[in-house]
């Protein structure tokens, strides 16, 4: 039977780095003078550094010309790596390791499929680089999700069929991406907000090994 291939979204799913970004949109958006909550956040999980930009200025009715645009993009990243410069190992989601360690061991293919363009960056930061043969992240893909771009990319260079793939995300975006790319799509978070995923957990500690066997039909 050909193997399993494991795709993981990462913030917010391997690394709590949602909250990090939440604070560095909410700091522009307070400056923009524009209303920002955590309701409105979720639509900014799982979406490029741009488009989130776009919608905030949507929510704040904000035509800015491409200089401010750019300018703004540049000062949300600078907040966000900001917050993100002291993390490390003390950051991965409880359960995360355990489960890299495991699918490791037992030669799964393992894929990032990131939207971040700081993807890297906060993998080795949080020294867990080593465990991935594959990153995609927003430095590669051209297509946001809900396209399946990143995830069929991923797919693709581990060499695996999407339908042999399960997905890891947090994000309603992430999980329409994986089902629009035929694969099994696993929500981790809130079961009413990513009711679209084929399961769901709250985190990674429910998920153990069997479950793990039992999705990788081993
Ligand atoms: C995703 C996050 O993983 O990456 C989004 O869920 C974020 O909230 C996107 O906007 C882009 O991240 P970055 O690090 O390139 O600004
Ligand atoms: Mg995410």
């Amino acid at each position: 039977m050909n193997k399993t291939g494991f795709i993981f979204d990462l913030d917010g799913v391997i690394v709590d780095t949602a909250k990090y970004h939440f604070m560095a949109w909410k700091k522009l958006a307070n400056q923009l003078g524009i209303a920002f909550s955590e309701t409105d956040n979720e639509r900014f999980k799982g979406v490029s550094r741009k488009r989130c930009l776009e919608i905030l200025l949507e929510m704040g009715n904000i035509k800015a010309t491409q200089e401010e645009f750019d300018c703004w993009m540049i000062e949300k990243n600078e907040d966000y790596l900001n917050y993100i410069g002291t993390m490390n190992e003390n950051e991965i989601l409880p359960g995360v390791t355990v489960i890299l360690v495991f699918l490791k061991e037992h030669n799964f293919p393992i894929a990032l499929g990131s939207a971040s363009k700081n993807a890297q960056t906060i993998l080795e930061k949080v020294k867990l680089l080593s465990y991935f043969d594959l990153i995609v992240d927003g430095n590669n893909v051209s297509k946001a999700k809900p396209d399946p771009e990143v995830f069929l990319m991923a797919a693709k260079g581990l060499d695996v069929a999407p339908e042999n793939c399960v997905v890891f995300e947090d994000a309603i975006a992430g999980i329409e991406a994986a089902n629009n790319a035929g694969m099994m799509s696993v929500g981790i978070g809130d079961a009413n907000i990513l009711s679209s995923a084929h399961r769901n957990f709250k985190n990674f500690t429910e998920i153990d090994l069997e479950v793990i066997k039992e999705i990788a039909s081993i």
